[in-house]
């Protein structure tokens, strides 16, 4: 059993996302892979981060860029092999740095053995029950059996050329698997216990509030795919099905078998608070992302509401928070926050914010560098959910455009070949690992200093205390040693209360904290 004095390591780790296919390419085939993460690893070290999320990396037709797995318990030849991986794994380990890997257990990929079994037998068979397959309605059943929508655009059934339709809340390369299947249950359990007898330190699951559907697929109402970041969102039977609790209790008990705290990370799109924390009770899931600052606008009450809604459902639970501001799926925060300067320094003083928070952090590669969402020609754009919404909706390649490393051009030492597999822009010589690591006042200079700097024995169940004032957020967060963090988000500057200065997002002089900057004080001495 864990120590029960200390708390466990992810309950305040800060976790790095590595989207393999973007992070740095070994072999010249464009592709990011396992030896080229190997081959940087020193950069995530001097960072200063915990813990790598490394996205699917198992073999797949990458209809959904590796969300979409033939094989669970491979690698995929684009991104190396099961040797690149133990390899990696190792030198991680040697690093200090723990390495936690994705799990899909929503959907297959269409190429699954299991899938194409499927489609070969017939209706009502072992192989069909695998998935959810049912008849259509209308004469000579050509309408879908419900009106769902998929999440990518289009509707979530597909026919399968005996006239059956099967059930995708993706694209129609991702059948749902059938949960209510004991052949499922096994199988991922079976996945969980190859990655960590290879010696992985948790898992991030896709998709977590997904798996079960309602028994009778009831129809949405009005037909639209609803709103689940929405507080208020009518309930469906696409989502956050009861029965998924049991799956999160299974796999807890596998996890708590074993050494060295390896940890569970949901990834559970729902707004209500008090829905999302049950993902998270004492015997499910360690942890889920949080991502309702992501969604904040730059204003102090929605933001201190992000927060302390948050915090109160998990900590009724007994869990910690997440902070994440950015990952493969979203437009980059840079550029949320407006761009350029402005959403430089913003993005300068949510980091600052987010650390001094009680709980886990998650990064997204590339935001240590500064970099924007990229405006990619529609020519390139790879991203599924371009086609489609017969494109209408441009996707998410935009946040995915490959790191630049070093020199003045692309590929900026991403790759030994060419080219990338998404372009990069011509702008960001100045925005390499190489050119930033040597200007201490670049956005990886101040990460590596926040980083660093960051009060790492904060304790995950500090009280939160909110001193209210207008365009500013302040808030003390107790403990050992505690921190007291004040954010300027007006168009003014204000005094800083008093406090020996830790460490700011941007140059203050005297006692007046400029516009969109954040100061961490040093609280007196209890
Ligand atoms: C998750 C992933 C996303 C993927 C989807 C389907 O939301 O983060 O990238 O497309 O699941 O697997």
């Amino acid at each position: 059993m864990p120590d029960q004095s200390t708390p466990p390591w992810w309950r305040t780790a800060v976790f790095y996302e590595i989207y393999v296919r973007s992070f740095a390419d070994s072999t010249g085939d464009g592709v990011g892979d396992l030896r080229g993460i190997h081959d940087h690893l020193d950069h995530l070290v001097t960072l200063g981060v915990d813990a790598l999320w490394l996205t699917p990396f198992y073999p797949s037709p990458m209809a959904d860029h590796g969300y979409d797995v033939s094989d669970p318990r491979g690698v995929d030849p684009m991104f190396g092999t099961m040797q690149d991986f133990d390899d990696l794994l190792a030198a991680a380990h040697d690093r200090g740095l723990r390495v936690t890997v994705d799990i899909v257990p929503n959907h297959f990929s269409s190429a699954h053995p299991w899938f194409l079994a499927a489609l070969d037998a017939t209706p009502g068979s072992p192989e069909r029950d695998r998935f959810i397959f049912r008849d259509g309605r209308g004469p000579d059943g050509v309408e879908p059996p419900t009106n769902w929508l998929s999440t990518f655009g289009g509707p979530a059934w597909t026919r399968a050329p005996d006239g059956q339709w099967y059930l995708h809340l993706f694209t129609p390369e991702q059948p749902d698997l059938n949960w209510r299947n004991p052949d499922v249950g096994d199988d991922m359990e079976a996945t969980l216990r190859f990655w960590l007898d290879r010696g992985v330190d948790g898992f991030r699951i896709d998709v977590a509030h997904g798996l079960f559907k309602a028994v009778d697929l009831p129809d949405n109402p009005a037909g639209l795919a609803p709103d689940l970041m929405s507080e208020t969102a009518e309930p469906t039977g696409m989502w956050n099905q009861p029965e998924v609790h049991d799956v999160y209790r299974r796999w807890r008990r596998v996890l708590d078998e074993r050494p060295g705290e390896p940890v569970l990370v949901g990834e559970v799109w729902i707004g209500d608070a008090a829905e999302q924390a049950r993902y998270v009770r004492p015997d499910e899931l360690h942890l889920v992302f949080n991502f309702r600052l992501l969604f904040s606008a730059w204003e102090p009450s929605e933001m201190s509401q992000a927060i302390d809604r948050s915090t109160h459902e998990l900590r009724a639970v007994g869990a910690a928070s997440t902070w994440v501001l950015s990952n493969h799926d979203v437009v980059r925060h840079t550029t949320r926050y407006g761009g350029g300067a402005a959403g430089l320094r913003k993005a300068r003083a949510a980091l600052l914010l987010i650390l001094a928070l009680p709980g886990a952090v998650f990064l997204y590669e590339g935001e240590e560098l500064g970099l924007e969402e990229v405006e990619l020609p529609d020519a390139a754009l790879q991203d599924p959910i371009w086609e489609s919404s017969g494109h209408t909706v441009r996707g998410r390649d935009g946040c995915r455009v490959p790191m630049p490393w070093s020199g003045d051009r692309p590929p900026y030492g991403f790759t030994p070949g060419e080219r990338s597999w998404l372009p990069q822009p011509l702008d960001w010589a100045e925005l390499t690992v190489a050119a930033e690591s040597r200007d201490r006042t670049s956005m990886l200079g101040f990460y590596r200093e926040a980083l660093a700097r960051r009060p790492r024995t904060l304790d995950p169940d500090a009280p939160l205390t909110w001193n209210r004032r207008d365009s500013v957020l302040d808030v003390t967060v107790t403990g050992a040693p505690g921190v007291r963090c004040v954010v300027n988000l007006g168009a003014e500057p204000v005094a800083l209360p008093p406090g020996d200065l830790l460490l700011t997002s941007d140059p203050v002089t005297g006692r007046m904290l400029p516009s969109d900057t954040t100061a961490w004080l040093a609280l007196p001495p209890a």
